[in-house]
């Protein structure tokens, strides 16, 4: 599988930002042909990823989506508008979404399930709050993935994304989750996915504190396939050299 690696970048960036961003970042990762990239700007930036990152292959997608498609519901954003505007992926369950508005697993599928009826990859956050033992880890993530996938057609599983990203591990002040951890978690949750009919196909990529070191590290686990990279990724260069972690053609990089 060709590892899959993009960034959230919460509500940073404004549009003039993001334009700024995406012109010191495309030229850094124009020949880096052996990986998928990806952008989650915040809602107002969206347009400016798809005036950017059009002609590039780098996709880009929503941090979030509302279940139903149109109608009363004050201030939110359909499936089909980010579909509109060339969203390749929708991120559902975001830990920092789960803690400032309750959303539940069974909230998370129907977001899910709105974005891939619109030719969308969702990209299922789930993570457990605290480090503890792997069997105790793996059971509250198998529960929490079931209930974020139970609104999912079976048949449409193939176009799921997982990103593990434990907690404990995410945003100031963390550190990234030790890699064999990691790599024991993803093979563990793979696993899972492969008693499901198209589940071996859904790549499982982490989150929580990637920087530079992180991720080739990362990426040399098995089981682990792809990176979600957050504040690491607000200045373009640094997720440019992220981005071409391990790359073969590291000359691509700077
Ligand atoms: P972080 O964010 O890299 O800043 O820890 C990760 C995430 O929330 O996806």
């Amino acid at each position: 599988m060709r590892p899959l690696i993009g960034t959230n970048w919460k509500m940073n960036l404004t549009s003039t930002e993001a334009d700024g961003w995406f012109q010191a970042f495309l030229p850094l990762v124009d020949r880096l042909d052996d990986r998928d990239l990806f952008v989650l700007p915040p809602f107002t930036a969206i347009w400016i990823a798809r005036e950017r990152l059009r002609d590039t292959p780098v996709g880009w997608g929503a941090q979030d989506v509302f279940p139903e498609d149109e109608g009363a519901h004050t201030g939110n954003i359909s499936a089909p508008m980010l579909a509109d505007l060339g969203c390749r992926y929708v991120m559902v369950g975001h830990a920092e979404r789960r803690r400032d508005h309750g959303e539940t697993p069974e909230l998370i599928s129907t977001k899910a399930a709105a974005a891939l009826r619109w030719g969308m990859r969702p990209i299922v956050c789930l993570g457990e709050h605290l480090r503890s033992a792997p069997d105790e880890t793996m059971r509250f993530l198998v529960e929490d993935l079931a209930g974020c996938l139970s609104a999912v057609d079976p048949a449409d599983l193939p176009r799921v994304v997982i990103a593990y990203e434990p907690h404990w591990a995410m945003g100031e002040g963390a550190v990234a989750a030790p890699p064999e951890e990691v790599g024991m978690i993803h093979r563990a949750l793979a696993a899972w996915l492969a008693e499901r009919p198209g589940g071996a196909a859904v790549p499982i990529i982490y989150g929580g504190s990637v920087d530079l070191p992180a991720a080739a590290r990362m990426l040399s686990e098995p089981g682990v396939g792809g990176l979600f990279v957050g504040r690491y990724a607000l200045d373009p260069v640094n997720f440019a050299r992220i981005a071409g972690a391990g790359a073969v053609r590291q000359g691509a990089i700077l």
